[in-house]
């Protein structure tokens, strides 16, 4: 069956976190806490889902301004449906929507760092992070 994609589509909160459990991604995001991961569905600004018939098999979740940036905050594709292009279409789909001018910024997982490169993304040295654990100094 062909892969068919969706963009901001109505997601069942259980289906989202079994892709992101399959698909490995869930030991880096807050799976165990449904109201954060329900949050993080519905305020996102571009979710593209890709589609398997009725299962969902992968999905790009980013937060943008629609004009110059946007995060890419979740790509994730599930175990059985990995290295037939469905991560790769997601992006190309995300891009596509944002419009010309967007630059999508994204930071990997430690699994898929070799992946964004493979892909065509440039690398970017200077990216920084601060924890929600964490403090500027004084
Ligand atoms: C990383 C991930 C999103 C890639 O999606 P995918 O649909 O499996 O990958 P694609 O089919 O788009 O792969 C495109 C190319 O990248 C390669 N590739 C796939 N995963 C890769 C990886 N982890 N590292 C390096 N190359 C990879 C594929 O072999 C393919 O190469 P080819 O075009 O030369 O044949 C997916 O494997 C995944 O969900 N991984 C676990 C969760 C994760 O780490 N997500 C990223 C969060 S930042």
């Amino acid at each position: 069956m062909p892969i068919t994609y969706k963009i901001n589509t109505d997601l069942p909160l259980e289906s989202a976190i079994d892709l992101y459990v399959s698909s490995t991604l869930g030991e880096r995001r807050p799976v165990d806490d449904r109201a954060c991961v329900q949050k993080m569905l519905s305020e996102a600004d571009l979710t593209i889902t890709a589609w398997d018939g009725d299962l969902l098999v992968g999905i790009s979740r980013s937060l943008t301004d629609w004009c110059y940036c946007a995060y890419l905050a979740d790509l994730a594709v599930r175990d059985t449906h990995q290295r037939q292009g469905i991560g790769k279409e997601l992006i190309r789909r995300t891009q596509a929507e944002l419009g010309k001018k967007a630059h999508i910024v994204l930071l990997a997982a430690p699994k898929a760092v070799d992946y964004y490169g493979h892909i065509g993304m440039e690398h970017h040295a200077s990216a920084w992070i601060l924890r929600a654990t964490s403090r500027l100094t004084d």
